[in-house]
Parts: structure tokens; C-alpha cells; sequence
């Protein structure tokens, strides 16, 4: 409210500038890109900065501070849970809408964007449904046509909100499951079969015309060997490329960044050059869900600072990586952080053990971290003739 305020001062100054050629003090004041929010310094490069949004915090009404951040620090908001089918159709046949109506609503009051999150994914799915084709009471055939109907149900009621839909999601697996060569994964390859990942953007493009329609995936921020069996970014790579050249409407490849401190990482020129080969495709890129976890030792849980420090730098020059190669790439539409306080952060729950943590960019007290504050000074930074606007793709046909 107060950086509002100050925004609106500011304008008012401006005009009576030009209207009397005198000069107010708060004219005087110079500018300065750091007191700008994430979503201000990345309008000047056309990206879009997002969060992803837990709507419990939001309707919190004893924590303001979460709207707060939410509506002020960001351009764009993804539904953490609340599109998930899970959550929209808990009850066969009863759609519950409340909550992504709520989130639709307040992006567009907040001039936001939307990142729809997610159509196809193997978890969280409503257990009558994965029930069911357990114990063979939903056959194949029905599955597929509640697939198409789901798909057509969601992305129908949301029409023309939604900017970036994950139609697709983590339907590749990894060198550590088994069988170790990189295949299909999940529910949906499991009793489907591939084939599923066209139909289900053929059924997104057919309710929604304008939507850009993305395969989204963890572990494709950089590509390894180059061979498809071990390589899960040239697997996925392979994989658009065999889909644009049967015409399916696939505008996007969406690097979720889920990091860790932990790991050896990527370079910003490895990111970039991901980034790059992916937009050959004719494709869009994004970070959609990025976050960089801890191990939280004894002594990080102690306060041990000698512990703690180290931590902090890698995770602001891996959050920072992320960035300047989206920067670095015209193609790179937004780049979404998977929550943004540590208060909320999905991590500590699902990465217990050992336990980790301290994963996004403001700490449990909304204090921003370094993280923060390098994010700001790479966009801050960026510019011309190396980092340019953004180019958006037509949604295919
Ligand atoms: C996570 C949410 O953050 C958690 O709250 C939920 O319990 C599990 O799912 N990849 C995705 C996201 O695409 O949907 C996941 O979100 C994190 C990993």
C-alpha cells in the first residue's frame, strides 16, 4: 500500500512538472530501480515474473503480508494445488470451483497473468478416478473419454484467462527409475499409452484457440550426454520435436528449476544454451516452478552461520542462473517461483530426509534473501544488445 502510494505521488509530480516547470522536492528524488518490484523490473524485458500461489495463505486474513507480496512483487500467479484434478473434481461429476475461480479473479483485478497448472499429470488425481481403473470399474476406453472431457471442462471455463496452460505434465521419467533407460512414466502412459500427450493438446488447443499450450518437466534445465536413453532434456527435446512435426499445437516447453545446494548445477551459458536449443523447435520456454532447497543440517537448524552462509549464496547464484539465461533468451516468456517465502514452501514437506529447506527467495518472516535481491539486480542489469524483449509465439493451430 505504501509503495502504491509512493507510485502515485510520483505521477502527480511529474504532471505538475510539466504544468509549471518547477521543480517539487519528491521530483528531485532520483530514480531507483531497486526500490522496483520484481514484476516492474521484469515489464521493462517483457517477463512476466510469477508465483506460485497457496490459496490458504492468500485467504489468510491474520497474515496480510502473503497477499501483500503476491499482489505487489509479481506479474504472473500459478495455482500451486488448486487446478490440480484433485481439487476440481473431488466428487465424479462435481466440479468444485470456488478456489480457481477465486485465483482467475483476483490475477485479473491484480492485471496479472495466469499460468494454468495442470491438466494431465499422474499426482494428484481424485482417487474415484484412479480407483476405479484399479479395480477395472473405468475401463480404458472411459478413461480416455474422462481425460478428453476433463481437459475440455477446464480449459472451456477458463477460456481466454489463462495465458500459459501446463497441458502436460512430468511424463518423462528419470535415470534413477526403473527401467533406468528414460521411457513414459505414470499413470497416463501406464493405461493409455503415449498417445495421450498429442490428444491432450489437441483437446486443450479445440476449447481453448489462444491459450499457449505447454509440456512442463523438472530436470530439463540442461542437457547432458545428448542421448535421448539417458538425457532426460534431449528425451523431452526429441519428444516436442516429434509432436510439432505431426502438427501438434504444443507452444511451449516449461522448465520447472525445482534446484538444489546440494547438486553440481548448471552454468548460466549451460541454461542458455538449453533454452536456445528448445526455442529451434519454434517453441516457447519458461521456468515455471522455480526453487532452490537446503539440506537443513543440525547446524543450518542451529543457526550455525558458518553453515547457513554458504547455503544462501549458492541458492541466490542458482535462482540467479535461472534468470540471466531466460533473460539471454528471447523466447523465455516468464519465470515463476514455486511459492516465494519459506513460510510456505512445499519443500520441507516433501524433501524430509534428510530435511530440507530454506528454498525460496524471502525467508519464513517475508525478509527477502539474497536470492531476492539478485534476481532484482540481474534484471536491473540486463539489457540490450544481449537481453531483449520477449517474443511471443502464435498459439498453433
Ligand atoms: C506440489 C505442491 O507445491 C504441494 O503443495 C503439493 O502437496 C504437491 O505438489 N511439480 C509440480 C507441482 O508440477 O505441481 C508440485 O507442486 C511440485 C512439483
Amino acid at each position: 500500500m505504501k509503495q502504491r502510494r509512493w507510485i502515485i505521488a510520483g505521477a502527480v509530480a511529474v504532471a505538475t512538472v510539466a504544468a509549471l516547470n518547477t521543480v517539487p522536492a519528491v521530483a528531485s528524488r532520483p530514480y531507483d530501480p531497486t526500490a522496483q518490484t520484481l514484476a516492474a523490473l521484469g515489464q521493462r524485458h517483457g517477463l512476466q515474473v510469477g508465483t506460485a500461489v497457496n490459496m490458504t495463505a492468500l485467504n489468510d486474513t491474520s497474515d496480510p503480508r502473503y497477499r501483500a507480496l503476491v499482489s505487489s512483487e509479481f506479474s504472473s500467479v500459478t495455482a500451486e494445488n488448486v487446478m490440480k484434478w484433485e481439487s476440481l473434481e473431488p466428487t465424479r461429476g462435481a466440479y468444485d470451483w470456488a478456489a480457481a475461480d477465486q485465483l482467475v479473479e483476483f490475477a485479473r483485478r491484480n492485471k496479472q497473468s495466469v499460468r494454468g497448472h495442470v491438466l494431465v499429470w499422474h499426482s494428484q488425481l481424485p482417487a474415484w478416478l484412479t480407483s476405479g481403473v484399479a479395480d477395472g470399474s473405468i475401463s480404458k476406453q472411459e478413461l480416455r473419454e474422462l481425460l478428453r472431457k476433463h481437459i475440455t471442462t477446464v480449459v472451456n471455463r477458463y477460456k481466454g484467462k489463462i495465458w500459459q496452460w501446463d497441458v502436460v505434465n512430468e511424463a518423462v521419467s528419470d535415470p534413477w527409475d526403473s527401467p533406468p533407460t528414460l521411457h513414459y512414466k505414470g499413470f497416463w502412459a501406464q493405461n493409455l499409452g503415449p498417445g495421450y500427450i498429442a490428444d491432450a493438446f489437441r483437446w486443450a488447443r479445440a476449447a481453448d484457440p489462444r491459450a499457449l499450450l505447454f509440456y512442463n518437466d523438472y530436470n530439463i534445465e540442461a542437457f547432458g550426454s545428448g542421448n535421448p536413453a539417458d538425457d532426460k532434456s534431449q528425451f523431452v527435446y526429441e519428444m516436442v520435436k516429434g509432436l510439432r512435426a505431426q502438427g501438434v499445437p504444443i507452444d511451449g516447453v516449461g522448465s520447472q528449476g525445482h534446484l538444489g545446494t546440494q547438486y553440481g548445477n548448471y552454468d548460466t551459458l549451460q541454461v542458455t544454451a538449453a533454452l536456445k536449443k528448445f526455442a529451434g523447435l519454434g517453441v516457447a520456454t519458461a521456468f515455471t516452478e522455480v526453487d532452490v532447497r537446503s539440506e537443513m543440517t543440525e547446524a543450518v537448524q542451529a543457526g550455525n552461520s558458518a553453515e547457513i552462509n554458504p547455503r544462501l549464496q549458492a541458492s541466490a547464484a542458482n535462482f540467479s542462473v535461472l534468470m540471466k539465461a531466460c533473460l539471454a533468451v528471447r523466447s523465455c516468456l516468464s519465470y515463476t517461483v514455486w511459492g516465494f517465502s519459506d513460510r510456505y514452501s512445499w519443500v520441507p514437506d516433501w524433501f524430509n530426509d534428510p530435511p530440507e529447506g530454506m528454498a525460496t527467495i524471502y525467508d519464513e518472516n517475508y525478509q527477502p534473501k539474497r536470492a531476492y535481491h539478485e534476481l532484482k539486480s540481474d534484471l536491473i542489469f540486463a539489457g540490450p544488445p544481449y537481453v531483449l524483449p520477449r517474443v511471443a509465439p502464435k498459439p498453433r493451430r
